[in-house]
């Protein structure tokens, strides 16, 4: 369980968080607010723009992780593959208000580099986010960060990420193809 333990991780230039969000797997994101912690599930979330690396998602203000992330201004955003697929489905189906879910489902919290909110050591990719401009959470709950550090496990290149197609069900990540060749160079 522990393979993705920051041993076997290497750095993330900020401007390549791409590689590892823009496919939009379902992630896990970390909160810590006066030493209260918490975790939630996130599917609706979207890289912006590569420097700065921004990332914008939607925390519902229903949610315990809203008032944490919002008070703290940081997150970190956890990026698990099928091995947590029981995991996943627990945090986005609890509360932290109810219980700890570092502890209620056995994750650990791994120390940040940037921020004071601690990532999930079990994860695959870690990056570590700011909050940049707080204008829409009110009206839409929509938060935009800036991600000040990242890393991601080395191998496998392409893991098994999840993507949730609402209604209980996930599609996995699977077949690669590459169309590098065909590309321009500035769409790189
Ligand atoms: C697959 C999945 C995706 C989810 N995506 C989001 C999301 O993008 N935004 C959101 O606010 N809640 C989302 N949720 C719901 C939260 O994870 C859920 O309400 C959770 O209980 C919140 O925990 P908290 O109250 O401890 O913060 C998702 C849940 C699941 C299972």
């Amino acid at each position: 369980m522990h393979k993705y333990e920051r041993a076997n991780q290497a750095e993330v230039p900020l401007d390549r968080a791409r590689r590892y969000l823009e496919p939009g797997p379902v992630v896990l994101v970390s909160s810590e607010h006066e030493g209260e912690r918490n975790l939630m599930t996130m599917g609706w979330h979207m890289i912006l723009s590569f420097t700065p690396s921004l990332f914008g998602c939607l925390i519902s203000a229903g949610n315990h992780s809203f008032e944490l992330v919002r008070k703290s201004r940081e997150c970190v955003i956890n990026v698990p593959t099928t091995a947590l697929t029981d995991e996943v489905v627990g945090i986005g189906n609890s509360s932290g208000r109810e219980i700890d879910k570092f502890t209620h489902f056995n994750l650990t919290p791994e120390p940040s580099d940037k921020i004071t909110t601690p990532g999930v050591r079990e994860c695959y990719a870690n990056f570590e986010c700011r909050l940049l401009d707080d204008s829409m959470i009110e009206r839409h709950n929509f938060f935009l960060f800036e991600i000040v550090a990242g890393r991601a496990a080395t191998t496998p290149e392409y893991p098994e990420t999840l993507h949730y197609t609402g209604d209980g069900v996930f599609m996995v990540a699977g077949e690669i193809i590459d169309r590098h060749q065909q590309f321009l160079p500035q769409m790189l």
